[in-house]
Protein backbone atom coordinates (compact mmCIF):
# COMPACT_ATOMS: atom_id res chain seq x y z
CA UNK A 1 0.00 0.00 0.00
CA UNK A 2 0.94 3.55 -1.17
CA UNK A 3 0.83 4.59 3.11
CA UNK A 4 1.33 8.60 2.15
CA UNK A 5 -0.56 8.36 -1.04
CA UNK A 6 2.64 10.08 -2.63
CA UNK A 7 1.93 10.35 -6.38
CA UNK A 8 4.62 12.84 -7.60
CA UNK A 9 3.93 15.45 -9.68
CA UNK A 10 6.09 14.85 -12.50
CA UNK A 11 4.88 16.32 -15.73
CA UNK A 12 6.36 20.04 -16.29
CA UNK A 13 3.14 21.08 -18.13
CA UNK A 14 1.61 20.63 -15.35
CA UNK A 15 3.99 22.42 -12.42
CA UNK A 16 4.62 25.03 -15.05
CA UNK A 17 0.80 26.43 -15.50
CA UNK A 18 0.66 26.12 -11.64
CA UNK A 19 3.53 28.33 -11.28
CA UNK A 20 2.09 30.11 -13.18
CA UNK A 21 -1.82 30.43 -11.49
CA UNK A 22 0.05 31.16 -8.36
CA UNK A 23 1.54 34.60 -9.58
CA UNK A 24 4.88 34.69 -7.16
CA UNK A 25 5.79 37.72 -5.83
CA UNK A 26 9.33 38.53 -4.55
CA UNK A 27 9.73 38.24 -0.76
CA UNK A 28 6.00 36.62 -0.47
CA UNK A 29 5.75 33.54 2.27
CA UNK A 30 4.59 30.31 0.69
CA UNK A 31 3.65 27.22 1.93
CA UNK A 32 4.15 23.87 0.43
CA UNK A 33 1.88 21.52 2.45
CA UNK A 34 2.68 18.20 0.94
CA UNK A 35 6.20 19.03 -0.27
CA UNK A 36 7.26 15.30 -1.35
CA UNK A 37 10.18 15.18 -3.70
CA UNK A 38 9.97 18.81 -3.98
CA UNK A 39 8.96 19.45 -7.68
CA UNK A 40 7.19 22.80 -6.58
CA UNK A 41 10.33 23.73 -4.50
CA UNK A 42 12.41 23.47 -7.08
CA UNK A 43 10.02 25.68 -9.86
CA UNK A 44 9.34 27.89 -7.33
CA UNK A 45 12.82 28.84 -6.27
CA UNK A 46 13.66 28.68 -10.28
CA UNK A 47 11.27 31.57 -11.05
CA UNK A 48 11.29 33.24 -7.60
CA UNK A 49 14.19 32.84 -5.59
CA UNK A 50 13.83 35.49 -2.62
CA UNK A 51 10.82 33.97 -1.63
CA UNK A 52 10.68 32.19 1.72
CA UNK A 53 9.34 28.63 1.36
CA UNK A 54 7.55 26.53 4.57
CA UNK A 55 7.36 23.04 3.41
CA UNK A 56 5.53 20.05 5.27
CA UNK A 57 5.24 16.52 4.72
CA UNK A 58 4.47 13.38 7.09
CA UNK A 59 6.85 10.94 5.56
CA UNK A 60 10.05 11.22 7.70
CA UNK A 61 12.15 10.00 4.32
CA UNK A 62 10.53 11.97 2.74
CA UNK A 63 11.77 15.34 4.79
CA UNK A 64 15.15 13.31 5.07
CA UNK A 65 15.54 13.62 1.14
CA UNK A 66 14.34 17.09 0.98
CA UNK A 67 16.73 17.94 3.86
CA UNK A 68 20.14 16.72 2.24
CA UNK A 69 18.64 18.43 -1.22
CA UNK A 70 18.26 21.92 0.50
CA UNK A 71 21.08 21.71 2.90
CA UNK A 72 22.34 25.49 3.17
CA UNK A 73 19.05 27.26 1.20
CA UNK A 74 18.40 29.45 4.01
CA UNK A 75 15.10 30.34 2.99
CA UNK A 76 13.19 27.04 3.33
CA UNK A 77 12.01 25.69 6.20
CA UNK A 78 11.32 22.10 6.35
CA UNK A 79 9.11 20.31 8.63
CA UNK A 80 7.79 16.50 9.18
CA UNK A 81 4.34 16.72 10.48
CA UNK A 82 0.80 16.33 9.62
CA UNK A 83 -0.19 19.30 7.93
CA UNK A 84 -3.87 18.40 8.88
CA UNK A 85 -3.42 18.30 13.00
CA UNK A 86 -0.10 20.25 13.55
CA UNK A 87 -0.48 22.47 16.39
CA UNK A 88 1.40 25.28 14.31
CA UNK A 89 -0.73 25.54 11.77
CA UNK A 90 -3.49 25.67 14.19
CA UNK A 91 -2.53 28.56 15.59
CA UNK A 92 -1.90 30.42 12.12
CA UNK A 93 -5.05 29.51 11.14
CA UNK A 94 -6.76 31.07 14.64
CA UNK A 95 -5.17 34.40 13.51
CA UNK A 96 -6.69 34.03 10.11
CA UNK A 97 -3.54 33.39 8.18
CA UNK A 98 -0.28 34.13 7.02
CA UNK A 99 0.64 32.71 4.27
CA UNK A 100 0.93 34.63 1.06
CA UNK A 101 0.64 32.00 -1.65
CA UNK A 102 -0.19 28.11 -1.43
CA UNK A 103 0.90 25.19 -3.84
CA UNK A 104 0.65 22.16 -3.55
CA UNK A 105 -0.63 18.04 -4.94
CA UNK A 106 -2.16 16.79 -2.07
CA UNK A 107 -2.54 13.11 -0.91
CA UNK A 108 -5.48 12.10 -2.27
CA UNK A 109 -7.07 9.39 -0.17
CA UNK A 110 -4.09 8.77 1.65
CA UNK A 111 -4.96 6.01 4.55
CA UNK A 112 -5.82 6.51 8.00
CA UNK A 113 -6.44 4.22 10.77
CA UNK A 114 -9.72 4.40 12.70
CA UNK A 115 -8.10 6.62 14.99
CA UNK A 116 -6.88 9.29 13.35
CA UNK A 117 -10.04 9.75 11.06
CA UNK A 118 -12.45 9.51 14.23
CA UNK A 119 -9.51 12.93 15.39
CA UNK A 120 -10.26 14.25 11.80
CA UNK A 121 -13.83 14.17 12.29
CA UNK A 122 -13.76 16.05 15.61
CA UNK A 123 -11.49 18.52 13.94
CA UNK A 124 -13.52 19.30 10.69
CA UNK A 125 -16.69 18.56 11.97
CA UNK A 126 -19.28 18.97 8.77
CA UNK A 127 -17.15 17.72 6.39
CA UNK A 128 -16.20 14.52 4.54
CA UNK A 129 -12.74 13.33 6.12
CA UNK A 130 -12.50 9.87 4.17
CA UNK A 131 -10.73 11.98 1.17
CA UNK A 132 -7.84 14.05 2.86
CA UNK A 133 -7.34 15.92 -0.28
CA UNK A 134 -10.54 17.68 0.71
CA UNK A 135 -9.24 18.30 4.08
CA UNK A 136 -5.90 19.71 2.65
CA UNK A 137 -8.26 22.17 0.42
CA UNK A 138 -10.06 23.35 3.82
CA UNK A 139 -6.84 23.59 5.97
CA UNK A 140 -4.77 25.12 3.59
CA UNK A 141 -7.20 27.95 3.04
CA UNK A 142 -7.52 28.53 6.74
CA UNK A 143 -3.65 29.45 7.04
CA UNK A 144 -3.83 31.82 4.04
CA UNK A 145 -3.95 35.32 4.03
CA UNK A 146 -6.82 37.53 2.90
CA UNK A 147 -5.84 38.07 -0.80
CA UNK A 148 -3.35 35.12 -0.89
CA UNK A 149 -3.64 32.56 -3.51
CA UNK A 150 -3.73 29.07 -3.46
CA UNK A 151 -3.15 26.33 -6.73
CA UNK A 152 -3.75 22.81 -5.76
CA UNK A 153 -3.96 19.73 -8.48
CA UNK A 154 -6.58 17.16 -6.75
CA UNK A 155 -9.44 14.56 -8.12
CA UNK A 156 -12.69 16.64 -9.40
CA UNK A 157 -15.15 14.66 -7.72
CA UNK A 158 -15.29 17.46 -4.68
CA UNK A 159 -17.56 19.56 -7.59
CA UNK A 160 -20.03 17.50 -7.78
CA UNK A 161 -20.81 14.81 -5.09
CA UNK A 162 -23.05 15.26 -2.50
CA UNK A 163 -20.62 14.11 0.25
CA UNK A 164 -18.59 17.34 -0.63
CA UNK A 165 -21.47 19.96 -0.11
CA UNK A 166 -20.06 21.63 2.74
CA UNK A 167 -16.80 21.87 1.29
CA UNK A 168 -17.94 23.26 -1.80
CA UNK A 169 -20.36 25.73 -0.08
CA UNK A 170 -17.10 26.93 2.45
CA UNK A 171 -15.30 28.00 -0.91
CA UNK A 172 -17.73 29.42 -2.40
CA UNK A 173 -18.37 31.66 0.63
CA UNK A 174 -14.34 32.42 1.92
CA UNK A 175 -12.69 32.07 -1.76
CA UNK A 176 -13.15 33.58 -4.80
CA UNK A 177 -12.57 30.94 -7.12
CA UNK A 178 -10.50 32.08 -9.91
CA UNK A 179 -9.74 29.25 -12.37
CA UNK A 180 -10.78 25.48 -12.79
CA UNK A 181 -8.91 23.22 -15.04
CA UNK A 182 -10.14 19.96 -15.52
CA UNK A 183 -7.30 17.26 -16.89
CA UNK A 184 -7.93 14.03 -17.61
CA UNK A 185 -6.28 12.03 -15.05
CA UNK A 186 -3.87 11.02 -17.67
CA UNK A 187 -2.65 13.78 -18.09
CA UNK A 188 -0.74 12.59 -14.54
CA UNK A 189 2.07 9.93 -14.94
CA UNK A 190 1.73 7.25 -12.80
CA UNK A 191 -1.72 7.47 -11.36
CA UNK A 192 -5.10 7.25 -13.37
CA UNK A 193 -7.96 7.56 -11.02
CA UNK A 194 -10.17 6.18 -13.83
CA UNK A 195 -13.29 7.19 -11.98
CA UNK A 196 -12.73 10.79 -12.51
CA UNK A 197 -10.98 13.56 -13.97
CA UNK A 198 -8.47 15.71 -12.19
CA UNK A 199 -8.87 19.34 -11.86
CA UNK A 200 -6.12 22.20 -10.90
CA UNK A 201 -7.77 24.95 -8.85
CA UNK A 202 -6.76 28.46 -7.88
CA UNK A 203 -8.52 30.60 -5.62
CA UNK A 204 -7.72 33.64 -3.66
CA UNK A 205 -8.94 33.82 0.04
CA UNK A 206 -11.77 36.45 -0.12
CA UNK A 207 -12.07 39.66 2.08
CA UNK A 208 -15.64 39.31 2.55
CA UNK A 209 -18.32 36.61 1.86
CA UNK A 210 -20.00 39.62 -0.61
CA UNK A 211 -17.24 39.64 -2.41
CA UNK A 212 -16.49 35.51 -2.89
CA UNK A 213 -20.41 35.45 -3.94
CA UNK A 214 -20.14 38.16 -6.83
CA UNK A 215 -17.18 36.41 -7.83
CA UNK A 216 -16.70 34.97 -11.40
CA UNK A 217 -15.11 31.43 -11.30
CA UNK A 218 -13.49 30.51 -15.05
CA UNK A 219 -13.96 26.68 -15.69
CA UNK A 220 -12.22 25.65 -18.53
CA UNK A 221 -12.43 21.80 -19.83
CA UNK A 222 -11.97 19.35 -22.99
CA UNK A 223 -8.23 19.20 -23.04
CA UNK A 224 -6.85 15.83 -24.93
CA UNK A 225 -3.45 16.43 -24.97
CA UNK A 226 -1.02 16.88 -22.29
CA UNK A 227 0.86 19.77 -24.57
CA UNK A 228 -2.42 21.90 -24.56
CA UNK A 229 -1.97 22.69 -21.17
CA UNK A 230 0.64 25.34 -22.44
CA UNK A 231 -2.23 26.91 -24.32
CA UNK A 232 -4.02 27.68 -21.28
CA UNK A 233 -1.39 29.17 -19.64
CA UNK A 234 -0.11 31.00 -22.51
CA UNK A 235 -4.03 31.94 -23.12
CA UNK A 236 -3.98 30.53 -26.87
CA UNK A 237 -6.37 28.56 -29.05
CA UNK A 238 -8.90 29.14 -25.42
CA UNK A 239 -11.86 28.64 -28.45
CA UNK A 240 -10.51 24.87 -28.48
CA UNK A 241 -12.03 24.42 -25.70
CA UNK A 242 -14.84 24.35 -23.42
CA UNK A 243 -14.81 27.74 -21.47
CA UNK A 244 -17.32 29.08 -19.15
CA UNK A 245 -17.81 31.86 -16.43
CA UNK A 246 -20.35 31.22 -13.77
CA UNK A 247 -20.92 33.25 -10.73
CA UNK A 248 -20.22 31.91 -7.52
CA UNK A 249 -23.76 32.73 -5.77
CA UNK A 250 -25.60 31.18 -8.61
CA UNK A 251 -23.60 27.87 -7.76
CA UNK A 252 -24.03 28.23 -4.13
CA UNK A 253 -27.57 28.46 -4.83
CA UNK A 254 -28.00 25.48 -6.87
CA UNK A 255 -28.87 22.12 -5.89
CA UNK A 256 -26.17 20.89 -3.38
CA UNK A 257 -24.32 23.93 -4.81
CA UNK A 258 -22.77 21.64 -7.35
CA UNK A 259 -20.30 22.56 -9.88
CA UNK A 260 -22.60 21.39 -13.08
CA UNK A 261 -19.50 21.94 -15.63
CA UNK A 262 -20.34 19.53 -17.79
CA UNK A 263 -23.13 21.27 -19.54
CA UNK A 264 -24.54 24.20 -21.33
CA UNK A 265 -26.29 27.11 -19.29
CA UNK A 266 -29.36 25.21 -20.26
CA UNK A 267 -29.08 21.84 -19.31
CA UNK A 268 -28.22 23.54 -15.97
CA UNK A 269 -30.93 25.67 -15.53
CA UNK A 270 -33.10 22.18 -15.94
CA UNK A 271 -31.37 20.69 -13.45
CA UNK A 272 -31.81 23.36 -11.20
CA UNK A 273 -35.05 24.40 -11.22
CA UNK A 274 -36.56 21.10 -12.74
CA UNK A 275 -39.99 21.44 -13.05
CA UNK A 276 -40.88 17.88 -12.50
CA UNK A 277 -37.96 14.72 -11.75
CA UNK A 278 -37.78 11.16 -12.70
CA UNK A 279 -38.02 10.80 -8.59
CA UNK A 280 -41.23 12.82 -8.89
CA UNK A 281 -42.84 10.47 -11.55
CA UNK A 282 -41.24 6.84 -10.62
CA UNK A 283 -39.98 4.82 -7.74
CA UNK A 284 -35.85 4.69 -8.26
CA UNK A 285 -34.60 2.05 -6.35
CA UNK A 286 -31.99 -0.87 -5.64
CA UNK A 287 -32.01 -4.14 -5.60
CA UNK A 288 -31.02 -7.67 -3.65
CA UNK A 289 -27.25 -8.72 -2.29
CA UNK A 290 -27.23 -11.91 -2.02
CA UNK A 291 -24.56 -11.32 0.70
CA UNK A 292 -22.65 -14.33 -1.40
CA UNK A 293 -23.19 -14.49 -4.78
CA UNK A 294 -20.99 -16.95 -5.98
CA UNK A 295 -23.05 -19.55 -3.83
CA UNK A 296 -26.70 -17.91 -5.10
CA UNK A 297 -26.49 -16.98 -8.24
CA UNK A 298 -25.84 -18.56 -11.44
CA UNK A 299 -25.55 -18.25 -15.27
CA UNK A 300 -27.45 -19.03 -18.16
CA UNK A 301 -24.37 -20.03 -20.23
CA UNK A 302 -20.37 -18.91 -20.30
CA UNK A 303 -20.67 -16.52 -22.60
CA UNK A 304 -22.05 -14.31 -20.24
CA UNK A 305 -20.22 -11.18 -20.01
CA UNK A 306 -18.97 -10.84 -16.41
CA UNK A 307 -20.02 -15.00 -15.81
CA UNK A 308 -16.06 -16.48 -15.05
CA UNK A 309 -16.88 -17.30 -11.60
CA UNK A 310 -20.27 -18.29 -11.86
CA UNK A 311 -21.98 -21.52 -12.22
CA UNK A 312 -24.28 -22.59 -14.94
CA UNK A 313 -27.73 -23.37 -14.11
CA UNK A 314 -29.04 -26.43 -15.37
CA UNK A 315 -32.32 -25.87 -17.12
CA UNK A 316 -34.54 -28.77 -15.08
CA UNK A 317 -33.59 -26.10 -12.11
CA UNK A 318 -35.45 -23.18 -13.62
CA UNK A 319 -38.52 -21.71 -12.67
CA UNK A 320 -39.97 -18.94 -15.18
CA UNK A 321 -43.70 -19.10 -13.46
CA UNK A 322 -42.44 -18.18 -9.91
CA UNK A 323 -43.65 -14.69 -9.03
CA UNK A 324 -43.87 -14.13 -5.34
CA UNK A 325 -41.41 -13.09 -2.17
CA UNK A 326 -41.94 -16.29 -0.61
CA UNK A 327 -39.10 -18.96 -1.50
CA UNK A 328 -39.77 -21.95 -3.60
CA UNK A 329 -39.63 -25.66 -2.00
CA UNK A 330 -39.14 -27.79 -4.96
CA UNK A 331 -36.13 -28.79 -7.35
CA UNK A 332 -36.73 -25.72 -9.88
CA UNK A 333 -35.98 -23.03 -7.04
CA UNK A 334 -33.69 -20.62 -10.01
CA UNK A 335 -36.00 -17.79 -10.93
CA UNK A 336 -34.69 -14.87 -13.36
CA UNK A 337 -32.85 -12.07 -11.92
CA UNK A 338 -32.08 -9.06 -14.15
CA UNK A 339 -28.34 -7.87 -13.30
CA UNK A 340 -25.43 -6.05 -14.82
CA UNK A 341 -24.86 -4.32 -18.25
CA UNK A 342 -26.69 -5.21 -21.10
CA UNK A 343 -25.69 -5.26 -24.84
CA UNK A 344 -28.87 -4.27 -25.93
CA UNK A 345 -31.06 -1.00 -25.20
CA UNK A 346 -34.83 -1.31 -24.76
CA UNK A 347 -35.04 -4.84 -24.51
CA UNK A 348 -32.51 -7.60 -22.58
CA UNK A 349 -31.94 -10.63 -24.90
CA UNK A 350 -33.31 -13.43 -22.87
CA UNK A 351 -32.46 -14.21 -19.48
CA UNK A 352 -28.57 -14.73 -18.38
CA UNK A 353 -28.45 -14.77 -14.53
CA UNK A 354 -30.45 -16.72 -12.06
CA UNK A 355 -30.85 -16.64 -8.09
CA UNK A 356 -31.77 -19.26 -5.50
CA UNK A 357 -35.30 -18.51 -4.42
CA UNK A 358 -35.13 -21.71 -2.11
CA UNK A 359 -37.02 -21.20 0.94
CA UNK A 360 -33.68 -21.37 2.84
CA UNK A 361 -31.69 -19.03 0.11
CA UNK A 362 -34.38 -16.18 0.79
CA UNK A 363 -34.18 -16.93 4.45
CA UNK A 364 -30.47 -16.43 3.95
CA UNK A 365 -31.52 -13.00 2.14
CA UNK A 366 -33.45 -11.54 5.05
CA UNK A 367 -31.52 -12.66 7.97
CA UNK A 368 -27.71 -12.36 6.63
CA UNK A 369 -25.88 -9.19 7.77
CA UNK A 370 -23.86 -8.89 4.63
CA UNK A 371 -26.85 -9.58 2.68
CA UNK A 372 -29.56 -6.95 1.47
CA UNK A 373 -32.88 -7.48 0.90
CA UNK A 374 -34.36 -4.56 -0.22
CA UNK A 375 -36.98 -2.97 -2.32
CA UNK A 376 -38.62 -6.35 -2.16
CA UNK A 377 -42.05 -4.75 -3.18
CA UNK A 378 -40.76 -3.93 -6.31
CA UNK A 379 -39.28 -7.66 -7.39
CA UNK A 380 -41.55 -9.20 -10.38
CA UNK A 381 -43.05 -5.63 -11.35
CA UNK A 382 -42.68 -3.85 -14.72
CA UNK A 383 -40.54 -0.92 -14.65
CA UNK A 384 -36.95 -0.33 -16.09
CA UNK A 385 -33.51 -1.65 -15.12
CA UNK A 386 -30.74 1.02 -15.22
CA UNK A 387 -26.97 -0.39 -14.87
CA UNK A 388 -25.37 1.43 -11.69
CA UNK A 389 -21.98 0.93 -14.07
CA UNK A 390 -22.28 4.00 -16.50
CA UNK A 391 -20.75 2.35 -19.80
CA UNK A 392 -20.29 4.63 -23.53
CA UNK A 393 -23.83 5.03 -23.84
CA UNK A 394 -27.18 4.09 -21.61
CA UNK A 395 -28.67 0.91 -21.71
CA UNK A 396 -31.72 1.08 -20.04
CA UNK A 397 -34.05 -1.91 -20.67
CA UNK A 398 -37.74 -3.32 -19.75
CA UNK A 399 -37.93 -5.21 -16.94
CA UNK A 400 -40.40 -7.68 -16.22
CA UNK A 401 -41.28 -10.86 -13.98
CA UNK A 402 -37.57 -10.88 -12.23
CA UNK A 403 -35.92 -9.52 -9.37
CA UNK A 404 -32.81 -7.11 -10.02
CA UNK A 405 -29.84 -6.92 -7.81
CA UNK A 406 -28.10 -4.14 -6.58
CA UNK A 407 -25.62 -3.39 -9.86
CA UNK A 408 -29.31 -1.96 -10.97
CA UNK A 409 -31.46 0.90 -10.38
CA UNK A 410 -35.01 -0.08 -10.92
CA UNK A 411 -36.96 2.39 -12.31
CA UNK A 412 -40.51 2.45 -11.71
CA UNK A 413 -43.19 4.73 -12.85
CA UNK A 414 -45.96 5.78 -10.93
CA UNK A 415 -48.23 5.55 -13.66
CA UNK A 416 -47.98 2.68 -16.01
CA UNK A 417 -48.48 4.95 -19.01
CA UNK A 418 -45.52 6.96 -18.61
CA UNK A 419 -43.15 3.25 -19.05
CA UNK A 420 -42.20 3.42 -22.49
CA UNK A 421 -41.98 7.40 -22.26
CA UNK A 422 -39.51 7.37 -19.35
CA UNK A 423 -37.76 4.25 -21.36
CA UNK A 424 -37.05 6.20 -24.19
CA UNK A 425 -35.90 9.25 -22.50
CA UNK A 426 -33.41 6.98 -20.18
CA UNK A 427 -31.83 5.72 -23.35
CA UNK A 428 -32.03 9.37 -24.98
CA UNK A 429 -28.89 11.50 -25.72
CA UNK A 430 -30.22 14.11 -23.60
CA UNK A 431 -30.51 11.86 -20.73
CA UNK A 432 -27.23 10.79 -21.15
CA UNK A 433 -25.94 14.64 -20.90
CA UNK A 434 -27.83 15.56 -17.99
CA UNK A 435 -26.59 12.05 -15.89
CA UNK A 436 -23.18 13.10 -16.48
CA UNK A 437 -23.65 16.47 -15.81
CA UNK A 438 -25.36 15.41 -12.35
CA UNK A 439 -22.69 13.02 -11.58
CA UNK A 440 -19.72 12.74 -14.11
CA UNK A 441 -18.48 9.52 -12.17
CA UNK A 442 -18.75 5.81 -13.36
CA UNK A 443 -21.57 5.66 -11.30
CA UNK A 444 -25.71 6.00 -11.69
CA UNK A 445 -27.03 5.56 -7.97
CA UNK A 446 -30.28 5.52 -7.16
CA UNK A 447 -29.84 9.38 -5.67
CA UNK A 448 -28.74 10.36 -8.68
CA UNK A 449 -31.58 9.03 -11.07
CA UNK A 450 -34.28 10.43 -9.00
CA UNK A 451 -32.67 14.26 -9.48
CA UNK A 452 -32.89 13.97 -13.30
CA UNK A 453 -35.18 16.49 -14.50
CA UNK A 454 -37.48 15.13 -16.91
CA UNK A 455 -40.38 16.81 -18.77
CA UNK A 456 -44.10 15.65 -19.57
CA UNK A 457 -45.06 16.57 -23.25
CA UNK A 458 -48.60 17.18 -24.66
CA UNK A 459 -50.40 13.85 -24.99
CA UNK A 460 -49.90 13.49 -29.04
CA UNK A 461 -46.10 13.59 -27.89
CA UNK A 462 -45.96 11.27 -25.20
CA UNK A 463 -48.04 8.88 -27.81
CA UNK A 464 -45.72 9.73 -30.77
CA UNK A 465 -42.34 8.21 -28.42
CA UNK A 466 -45.05 5.83 -26.84
CA UNK A 467 -45.17 4.41 -30.70
CA UNK A 468 -41.50 4.55 -31.53
CA UNK A 469 -40.79 3.00 -28.56
CA UNK A 470 -42.72 -0.17 -29.13
CA UNK A 471 -41.13 -0.07 -32.91
CA UNK A 472 -37.93 -0.40 -31.13
CA UNK A 473 -39.29 -3.49 -29.70
CA UNK A 474 -40.48 -4.93 -32.24
CA UNK A 475 -36.88 -4.60 -34.20
CA UNK A 476 -34.68 -5.28 -31.16
CA UNK A 477 -36.69 -8.54 -31.64
CA UNK A 478 -35.99 -9.26 -35.14
CA UNK A 479 -31.93 -8.00 -33.94
CA UNK A 480 -32.61 -5.25 -36.99
CA UNK A 481 -30.55 -1.80 -36.21
CA UNK A 482 -32.60 0.63 -34.15
CA UNK A 483 -30.14 3.28 -34.66
CA UNK A 484 -32.62 5.26 -37.25
CA UNK A 485 -35.36 5.75 -34.80
CA UNK A 486 -33.02 6.35 -31.56
CA UNK A 487 -32.23 9.59 -33.94
CA UNK A 488 -35.29 10.47 -34.32
CA UNK A 489 -35.93 9.64 -30.77
CA UNK A 490 -33.15 12.17 -29.36
CA UNK A 491 -34.60 14.65 -31.67
CA UNK A 492 -37.65 14.48 -30.26
CA UNK A 493 -36.35 14.77 -26.72
CA UNK A 494 -34.28 17.77 -27.83
CA UNK A 495 -37.02 19.94 -29.16
CA UNK A 496 -39.40 18.62 -25.84
CA UNK A 497 -36.70 19.57 -23.31
CA UNK A 498 -35.68 22.95 -25.38
CA UNK A 499 -39.56 24.19 -25.23
CA UNK A 500 -38.89 23.59 -21.35
CA UNK A 501 -38.82 27.30 -19.93
CA UNK A 502 -35.95 28.49 -18.66
CA UNK A 503 -35.87 28.86 -14.74
CA UNK A 504 -38.24 27.94 -12.34
CA UNK A 505 -41.60 27.19 -13.82
CA UNK A 506 -43.48 26.57 -10.62
CA UNK A 507 -44.89 23.43 -11.99
CA UNK A 508 -47.64 24.87 -13.81
CA UNK A 509 -46.00 23.51 -17.40
CA UNK A 510 -46.85 20.46 -16.90
CA UNK A 511 -50.90 20.01 -16.37
CA UNK A 512 -51.56 22.63 -18.91
CA UNK A 513 -49.23 20.85 -21.37
CA UNK A 514 -50.95 17.09 -20.34
CA UNK A 515 -54.19 19.01 -20.69
CA UNK A 516 -53.49 19.79 -24.35
CA UNK A 517 -54.74 17.33 -26.86
CA UNK A 518 -58.29 16.86 -27.07
CA UNK A 519 -57.83 14.37 -29.65
CA UNK A 520 -56.13 11.89 -27.36
CA UNK A 521 -57.36 8.83 -25.97
CA UNK A 522 -55.58 9.52 -23.07
CA UNK A 523 -56.86 11.46 -20.04
CA UNK A 524 -54.61 14.03 -18.09
CA UNK A 525 -52.21 12.09 -16.14
CA UNK A 526 -52.12 12.21 -12.31
CA UNK A 527 -48.27 13.45 -12.10
CA UNK A 528 -46.97 14.43 -8.27
CA UNK A 529 -46.10 18.19 -9.07
CA UNK A 530 -43.71 20.70 -6.83
C1 LIG B 1 0.71 13.32 -3.81
S1 LIG B 1 2.25 13.51 -3.00
C2 LIG B 1 2.79 15.03 -3.63
C3 LIG B 1 4.22 15.32 -3.52
C4 LIG B 1 4.72 16.55 -4.28
N1 LIG B 1 4.10 17.77 -3.81
C5 LIG B 1 4.50 16.39 -5.78
O1 LIG B 1 3.58 16.97 -6.32
O2 LIG B 1 5.27 15.65 -6.41
C6 LIG B 1 1.67 13.81 -1.42
C7 LIG B 1 2.71 13.96 -0.33
O3 LIG B 1 1.99 14.25 0.86
C8 LIG B 1 2.56 13.58 1.97
N2 LIG B 1 1.52 13.43 2.99
C9 LIG B 1 0.55 12.48 3.08
N3 LIG B 1 -0.24 12.74 4.14
C10 LIG B 1 0.22 13.88 4.71
C11 LIG B 1 -0.18 14.67 5.83
N4 LIG B 1 -1.25 14.32 6.55
N5 LIG B 1 0.53 15.76 6.14
C12 LIG B 1 1.62 16.13 5.39
N6 LIG B 1 2.03 15.43 4.31
C13 LIG B 1 1.35 14.33 3.98
C14 LIG B 1 3.08 12.29 1.36
O4 LIG B 1 4.14 11.78 2.15
C15 LIG B 1 3.54 12.74 -0.03
O5 LIG B 1 4.89 13.07 -0.03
Amino acid sequence: MNLYCSYYTKSRYITQYMLDRLSLAPGQLVFEPSAGDGVFIDEILEKEPSVRIVAYDLNPEAIGILGKKYRGVENIKLRQADTLLDSTLDQLARKGGVFDRIIGNPPNGAWQDYDKRKVLKEKYQGFYVKETYALFLLRCVSVLKKGGILTFIVPDTFLFLHRHTSLRRFLLQNTELQEILIIPSKFFPGVSFGYSNLCIITLKKSESVDTALNNEVTTIEGLIEESQMDDIRLRNNLGDFSVETIKQNEILKSASSAFLIKSDARIRNLINHPTCTVGDIAYCVTGIYTGDNRRFIRVSSKTVRGSKDYDVVPADRINYEHRSLEGISGHNCFIPLTKGTSENKYLREGFSWYIDWSVAAVEHYKTDPKARFQNPQFYFQRGIALPMVKSRRISATLMDNSVFDQSIVGVFPKDERLLHYLLGFLNSQIARTILLTINPTANNSANYVKKMPIVIPPIDVLEEVDELVKDIFERVRKKQSIDAIQTELDGIFEDIFEQEPMGPAKGLLIPRRMSKGPESTLGPLPLPFH
